[in-house]
Formats: C-alpha cells, sequence, structure tokens
C-alpha cells in the first residue's frame, strides 16, 4: 500500500499530531509506504514530494505547523487562470497512490471532492481554527485557538480595568464566528460580535454604558467576518488561485472609530491574528487529532473512500466529502453557548437575537 498525505489551507496547532497518527497507524498496521506531499496542493502541482520515514513521523506531536508545509493559494481547478487538475491526477497515478489522505478544511475539502470525481481515492481529515467545517462537531486547531484567545481576553481586561477603557479584541474565523463566541464565553467578555449575526451600533453603545453604570471597562469581542447589519465585511486583500480569495481583517478599527465618537472614554483595540493558529496544540487538540488521524487510516485500510471522518455526538464516524464541500458551518441561534451567553447579558450588538431570521 503506498499512501500520500497532504496538508492545505492555513496551518493550524495539530497538523503534525494528525499526520503522525496517519502515518504510523498505516505502516505500523498496514505495512504501507507514506509518501508525503509538500505545500499541500502545490505539491501536486509542481511535483514535490518525498517518502516519510517512520523517524520522520516520530517526535513531531507538539509540534506546531505542518512538517508537510501548506498553502491557500493553489487550486488544481484554476491555477494560474489554467484547469491543471488533469495534470494532478496523471501526476497521482505516476506515483502509484492507492489514496491520498487530506488534511484540511473546507477550502481543502472542496478541492477533495473535484478531485475524487476524477477518481483519486481520498479521506479527508478536518482540521482549521476556524471549526467551521460542515458535519463535524469539531476540527482540530479549534479549541488551542480559543485557549490562546481566552487568554489575550484575561490580559486585555487588566489594562480595560486600569485605565477605564473599552478594550476590542479582533479573532479570526472567516465567516463564522466559533472562535469569538467561545473565547468570548470563556473569557467573560461584555460583547461579542460574530458574522451569522449583524450587529448594530447603537446596542453595543447601550452594553457598554450599561456596563458603566456598575464596571467602568467593557470587553468587546469581534470575528474578522463580523459587520455593522448597514455594512460590510473588513477585507485586507483578495488573492489570486486561492479557494479562500478573501483575506479578512480590520474590523476591531472600524468599530473603534464607530464607537470612540458615541463613548464618552477611550476604545482601544487589538488583533491577535496568526497568534492563534501558532505555537503547540493543546492537550485535548493533540488527542483529537491523533483520533481523526488514526481513524482516516483505517477508513483506509478498509478501501473507504471519498469520505471526511467527523466527530457526531460525541462519537468519531465518515461522510462523504460531498457533504462537507463549499459548505460552511456557523453558530445557529439554538447553539447552546450563544443561548448561555444570552442568557446571561452578553450583548451580541443585536436587539432580539432570538427573532432573526
Ligand atoms: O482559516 C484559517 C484562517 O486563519 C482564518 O481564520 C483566517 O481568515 C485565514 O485563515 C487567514 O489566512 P492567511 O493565513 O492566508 O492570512
Amino acid at each position: 500500500m503506498r499512501i500520500g498525505i497532504l496538508t492545505g489551507g492555513g496551518d493550524c496547532q495539530g497538523l503534525n499530531a494528525a499526520i503522525r497518527a496517519v502515518a504510523k497507524s498505516l505502516m505500523l498496521n498496514n505495512n504501507a509506504e507514506i509518501i508525503g506531499i509538500e505545500d499541500g496542493f502545490d505539491g501536486l502541482l509542481k511535483r514535490k514530494v518525498r517518502q516519510l520515514s517512520y523517524a520522520d513521523c516520530s517526535g513531531i506531536l507538539s509540534l506546531g505547523g505542518t512538517i508537510l508545509g501548506t498553502s491557500n493559494k493553489a487550486n488544481p481547478f484554476d491555477y494560474q487562470g489554467k484547469d491543471c487538475s488533469a495534470d494532478v491526477m496523471s501526476y497521482y497515478h505516476e506515483l502509484g497512490l492507492d489514496a491520498v489522505v487530506m488534511i484540511g478544511g473546507d477550502g481543502t475539502m472542496s478541492i477533495a471532492y473535484e478531485l475524487s470525481k476524477l477518481g483519486m481515492n481520498i479521506v479527508g481529515v478536518p482540521k482549521t481554527i476556524d471549526n467551521d467545517l460542515m458535519c463535524t462537531e469539531r476540527t482540530f486547531g479549534f479549541q488551542t485557538a480559543v485557549s490562546i484567545v481566552t487568554e489575550a481576553i484575561d490580559r486585555l481586561r487588566t489594562t480595560g480595568h486600569s485605565h477605564k477603557r473599552v478594550m476590542i479584541l479582533e479573532t479570526m474565523g472567516r465567516y463564522a464566528g466559533w472562535i469569538a463566541l467561545h473565547a468570548g464565553v470563556a473569557g467573560g467578555a461584555d460583547v461579542i460580535l460574530i458574522p451569522e449575526y449583524p450587529y448594530n451600533i447603537d446596542e453595543i453603545v447601550s452594553a457598554c454604558e450599561l456596563r458603566a453604570s456598575e464596571q467602568h471597562y467593557s470587553i468587546i469581542v469581534v470575528a474578522e467576518g463580523a459587520k455593522p447589519e448597514d455594512g460590510t465585511m473588513a477585507v485586507q486583500e483578495t488573492i489570486a488561485d486561492s479557494p479562500d480569495p478573501i483575506r479578512l481583517g480590520g474590523i476591531s478599527d472600524v468599530l473603534k472609530s464607530q464607537l470612540e465618537t458615541r463613548l464618552n472614554g477611550e476604545v482601544r483595540a487589538t488583533s491577535l491574528g496568526h497568534i492563534q493558529r501558532g505555537g503547540s496544540p493543546t492537550a485535548n487538540d493533540r488527542i483529537f487529532a491523533t483520533n481523526v488521524g488514526a481513524f482516516a487510516a483505517k477508513l483506509i485500510s478498509e478501501n473507504l473512500f471519498g469520505r471526511v471522518v467527523v466527530q457526531q455526538k460525541n462519537q468519531l464516524t465518515s461522510v462523504p466529502l460531498e457533504q462537507v464541500a463549499n459548505q460552511t458551518k456557523g453558530v445557529a441561534r439554538d447553539n447552546i453557548t450563544l443561548q448561555s451567553a444570552l442568557s446571561l447579558g452578553i450583548s451580541f450588538g443585536v436587539a432580539n437575537l432570538d427573532a432573526m431570521g
């Protein structure tokens, strides 16, 4: 058995733990040869692979990033204006691969789905700090990112408290508010703004004023994809050849300007950026990445392809790639953490969130 592994999209904590689990399981139980594909789909386009030994996959469990490299720019179906999928399929056959394990988020799974339709045997493994992959309750990287953002809120609180300021913290998460919601609740934010529910600035002003009547500072956590109800998302740049062509960022500065003119006090904005994706995974993310990696190896050994490993009702299972591709899992109104936050009086910048369509 000869199995390829690639990591696609943005890096995150737990990628190496997953690579290790896939590779070691397949080497030990199926005597498989493991071919590491470098830099995500770029490696399939530019023919960059290397065989991974057992030793290559040892000592990497706690390491951040990915030993294989990754890219969120190389889309074989739209690469420098061309469809290069036929070249990628030829290379797959030339390499003599029986299957490829693709570890990635929604962009990677969407490409994986298209390649599987062309005959590539693929098993998807879900990763992303954004936690926005359809059909799965969890992706590795998310829990670590939430811990990092929570610690940042704790640190911002001391300055907010000492200087009586409104402190805004911008998180990643693209079009979903998972990181902001979970870290906001874990860090005790007063206002949490997420893309799923466009905010009304007057609601945020009221929340800060109400809070000021008891504590003279407020913490606002805003997801990068959040937007005012009468405005648009803050975009930093657009990227060619990418399954994720829009880079978000900057909403915390927009919000700071909006609030400074309305509030009687100082406002400061901080954006955590890639710090959220860096460094070692938490113990829990290491375990989860190991579990999904070993589960992917099991699917391969059973010749079950065109599927993605997912967690549903706290159990690992798999679903067809088609169910995950080209979709985003957002925070639903009945989400337990969202509902808890509302019941504690945390503002989402919306007058009546439960009434929203
Ligand atoms: O999908 C992970 C993520 O970190 C998003 O939260 C963020 O919008 C994006 O990637 C940033 O991408 P890049 O690393 O290309 O700036």
